[in-house]
């Protein structure tokens, strides 16, 4: 892993030495307990400026999620809404020669380095910008808690979340802490040991916000935007209060949405086949099956058992199942 120069490297160094470190997955190269989650070390800095730098604006839209929950496809789809007037033609729109990382990106991450010139891009953005974030509801920034800015939250059962993680974090380009075996990853994941974990605590704050504050969170599951994509797509349209709904021809446009920001599509554009996102992560490994139940083909019954029992006990009484 490069640092952009020492004093970076220093300043990242005194920021974790202090912290708890496990390996597990999504770890680059250590997850550090920052802040009640745990943190890739490449990003506790990152962090650290996005809460203390970044200025959220009241039309911005946040795409919110814990990894490998669909936060590519709802970035694409929320950049498509958004943009809807500005890139009007669904054969010439900046999806089909950008990976959806690239047009709608992580102020953690990009903040990571070169602070000024990157708060300066931020800032430089066109608006409505649409920006995404990993990090947990009481991690926030508070100009985001606190302005108008919207928030759309993506989650997914834990058991596809954790085989989707699995396969994507073992493939990744930074140097993470000791390999892991499938089933030491899968102890870890139980206990809440992944980026941006534990899995429950993320889901949970959103999921209350988005009770208590219904115009600022709408909360979704991956499972139900597969399922009826259609009725998804609309109550994102209607959430952003985007005026595609105002048109005659809203059912059209909404279908013209879903085809673009499609799995098979987006898969097989060319820019999604080859190169990376921030030399991390093979933009082709964002696009894998894309399927509801793949859990089914690595879960031995005793690990399903187990994770079922969580999600049970983590999750009772908060009104949220899967
Ligand atoms: P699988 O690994 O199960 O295939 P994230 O975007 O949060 O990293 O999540 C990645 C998961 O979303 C992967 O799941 C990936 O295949 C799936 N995915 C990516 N683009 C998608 C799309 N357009 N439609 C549906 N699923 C998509």
């Amino acid at each position: 892993m490069a640092f952009a120069n020492h004093e970076q490297a220093n300043e990242e160094n005194d920021l974790t030495l202090s912290l708890p470190k496990e390996s597990g997955l999504g770890a680059a190269p250590y997850l550090h307990l920052f802040q009640d989650f745990w943190c890739p070390s490449y990003y506790v800095q990152g962090v650290n400026n996005f809460q203390k730098h970044f200025h959220a604006k009241d039309s911005d839209v946040f795409v919110a999620s814990f990894p490998k929950s669909g936060t590519t496809w709802l970035k694409a789809l929320a950049f498509v809404i958004v943009n809807h007037q500005r890139f009007s033609s669904f054969d010439h729109h900046p999806l089909l020669s950008s990976n959806p990382h690239q047009l709608v990106p992580f102020p953690e991450f990009i903040l990571s380095h070169d602070l000024h010139d990157k708060i300066l891009s931020l800032s430089n953005m066109s608006e409505p910008r649409v920006l995404g974030t990993h990090l947990p509801f009481p991690s926030l920034p508070e100009s985001i808690t606190k302005s108008n800015c919207k928030i759309i939250y993506i989650c997914r059962n834990p058991f596809d979340t954790f085989v989707s993680a699995w396969e994507f974090f073992t493939k990744m380009k930074l140097v993470s802490s000791p390999a892991l075996t499938f089933e030491e990853a899968f102890e870890k994941y139980c206990n809440g040991i992944m980026g941006f974990g534990p899995w429950w605590s993320h889901m949970l704050g959103y999921w209350k916000e988005s009770i208590t504050r219904p115009d600022k969170i709408l909360f979704l599951k991956y499972e139900d935007l597969k399922e009826d994509t259609a009725f998804h797509v609309k109550r994102i349209v209607e959430f952003l209060d985007s005026p595609i709904t105002q048109g005659g021809d809203s059912n059209a446009v909404i279908e013209n949405i879903i085809n673009v920001c499609g799995f098979e599509k987006m898969k097989d554009l060319e820019v999604n086949k080859s190169g990376d996102i921030d030399n991390i992560a093979e933009k082709k490994n964002f696009f894998r099956k894309g399927k509801i139940g793949d859990w089914i083909n690595y879960f031995s019954p005793s690990m399903m058992e187990k994770l079922s029992k969580i999600i049970e006990e983590k999750l009772s009484g908060s009104g949220l199942s899967f």
